[in-house]
């Protein structure tokens, strides 16, 4: 069997080369880290369903018009993918205080926010994925005026379309987290969405009940976080009824030798 070239390996996931030029193979592992991989553990069963959920959430963007880099999903794992340049700027959107804003301002957990606030954080593991200001960007040259504007417009469409998608089934969107990559076309680029959406980038709370139905299990080692996650998949009609569990074989092992 030839091996696949790998081209990188992140906390989350691993790329490999594509199958033709400018395609990537996004592999979706079961590790789990928190605070700058300080935190470090395993969900199995996770990487499948991140795969399903995001593929559900890009195809849906992509019919309102929304670009990204998600071409097909492969198998339960991996997801075909175009090739991009990542902007090195992680893209938070907040409609309800939670997580870092609670810490930095002294914010109420839970409070709704009065308006839709976007932040930037440099994406620099060594120094801790630090704020920064559109300012920073510009001056650092991270990223066009242009692509700024572009990033901005696109992460609210994403944010109203998302909210919409999780109040239908019953689930209040907190915040959450994109990335952008730069999608060349001859001599010219643009900014598509990249990376993925999933419980592990957003905060997913049930909302009667404020239950928390993403990482934050992990993060705050609140258990039962392979059910938060399969919740939102059965609520996104991604779980075959009756099915508990969309499993491939690799966690099926896993969870056989535990
Ligand atoms: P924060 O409140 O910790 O700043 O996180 C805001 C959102 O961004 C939350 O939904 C989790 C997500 N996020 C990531 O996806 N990766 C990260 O490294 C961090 C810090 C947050």
């Amino acid at each position: 069997m030839t091996r696949r070239r790998q081209i990188y390996e992140g906390k989350a996931k691993i790329l490999y080369e594509g199958p033709e030029p400018g395609t990537l193979i996004q592999y979706f592992k079961d590790d789990a880290t928190a605070f700058n991989a300080q935190k470090k553990g395993t969900i199995n069963g996770k990487g499948v369903l991140n795969n399903r959920i995001s593929e559900h959430i890009f195809t849906l963007l992509s019919t309102i018009g929304v670009p990204t880099h998600f071409i097909r999903r492969l198998n339960m794992r991996e997801q075909l993918i175009r090739q991009v340049e990542i902007v090195p700027i992680e893209v938070v959107v907040r409609n309800v205080a939670a997580g870092s804003i609670v810490k930095r301002l002294g914010i109420e957990e839970g409070t709704q926010l009065p308006r839709t606030i976007i932040e930037y954080y440099y994406k620099d593991d060594a120094l801790g994925d630090p704020m920064v200001a559109d300012e920073h960007i510009a001056c650092f040259g991270w990223a066009s005026q242009e692509e700024m504007h572009d990033i901005a417009d696109m992460a609210i469409r994403v944010n109203d379309f998302m909210c919409g998608l999780f109040a239908g089934i019953g689930i209040r969107l907190v915040d959450f987290k994109l990335e952008f990559g730069r999608f060349w076309d001859n001599d010219y680029s643009r900014v598509i969405l990249a990376d993925e959406i999933s419980p592990d980038g957003c905060r997913l709370w049930d909302m009667t009940t404020g239950e928390k139905l993403d990482k934050d299990r992990f993060r705050q080692d609140l258990g039962g976080e392979v059910e938060a996650y399969q919740e939102i998949a059965r609520r996104l009609g991604l779980m075959p009824d009756g099915d508990n569990m969309i499993l491939d074989l690799e966690t099926h092992r896993k969870n056989r030798g535990k």
